[in-house]
């Protein structure tokens, strides 16, 4: 099992919007995340949570410091090294999954592993039809995603984020629109992937109950980080 530092950042600055409109939305954010440790950050609408997870997630570039994966800075890289990267170190989950609804369960876990290039089309479908069985979906694999519930279909996006075994895995208010019971049973598996696999996990949420599962939770504000505690000292969840 991987073991280590999985992501580093540090000093992460970004601006964004024109003129008048510019947002300092990171004004020095830095983190570690070990491998099979579970994140979260918390904080209000507009503190700066996506564009964090959007720099981390290698999807967009910081104006200052870096982000380090695997004892390597990547930030620094090419667009089309960038993607690579990506596909092979980072799984994604957001809170509005964007399956492709007229395809199956199985064939949306397959996408990421098609980009990757590195399995057989049979081989893929097997990886797919095991990531599905572990989420619970094993039945349902054959279903247009359309046709699955929601708390299905983010378990979906879930097994599409760990199609090609990420180091890390961000995850954007990833129980935002699911129930009680579909957004513990979502966290639980997350959980349980990050400790058995040596992975790392950040998430957003405005769930105390999840936020306080965590190993480490990181409250943010305007653009920083104010404070990080471990588990069994939640202060205030926004
Ligand atoms: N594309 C953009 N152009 C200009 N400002 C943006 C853009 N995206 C986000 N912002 C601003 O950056 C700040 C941080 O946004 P965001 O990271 O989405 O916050 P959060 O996810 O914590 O709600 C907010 O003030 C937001 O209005
Ligand atoms: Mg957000």
């Amino acid at each position: 099992m991987p073991s280590g530092t999985a992501l580093v950042c540090s000093g992460i600055e970004r601006y964004l919007g024109e003129d008048e409109e510019r947002v300092h939305a990171l004004r020095g954010v830095s983190l570690t995340l070990e491998a099979g440790t579970v994140h979260a950050v918390v904080g209000p609408s507009g503190c700066g949570k996506s564009t964090l997870l959007y720099i981390l997630g290698l999807l967009d570039h910081p104006d200052r410091g870096q982000v380090t994966i695997d004892s390597e800075v990547v930030s620094d890289l090419p667009d089309e090294v960038l993607s690579r990267k990506r596909n092979e170190l980072l799984g994604f989950i957001f809170q509005f999954h964007f399956l492709l609804e007229d395809f199956t369960a199985q064939e949306n876990v397959m996408i990421p592993m098609r980009r990757l290039a590195r399995l057989t089309e049979s081989e893929m479908r097997a990886r797919a039809a095991e990531l599905l069985e572990a989420v619970g979906l094993g039945s349902k694999m054959a279903r247009p995603s359309r046709h699955l519930s929601g708390g299905e279909q983010q378990r979906v996006a879930i097994a599409r984020a760990l199609a090609n075994d990420p180091r890390v895995i961000l995850a954007d208010e990833p129980t935002g629109n699911l129930d009680t019971k579909n957004s513990t049973r979502a966290f639980d598996l997350l959980q349980e992937v990050v400790v058995r696999g040596g992975k790392a996990l950040l998430l957003v949420t405005h769930n105390p109950g999840i936020a306080s599962a965590c190993d480490w939770i990181h409250e943010m504000q305007d653009g920083r980080i104010v404070s990080t505690h471990p588990r069994g000292r939640v202060a205030v969840v926004s």
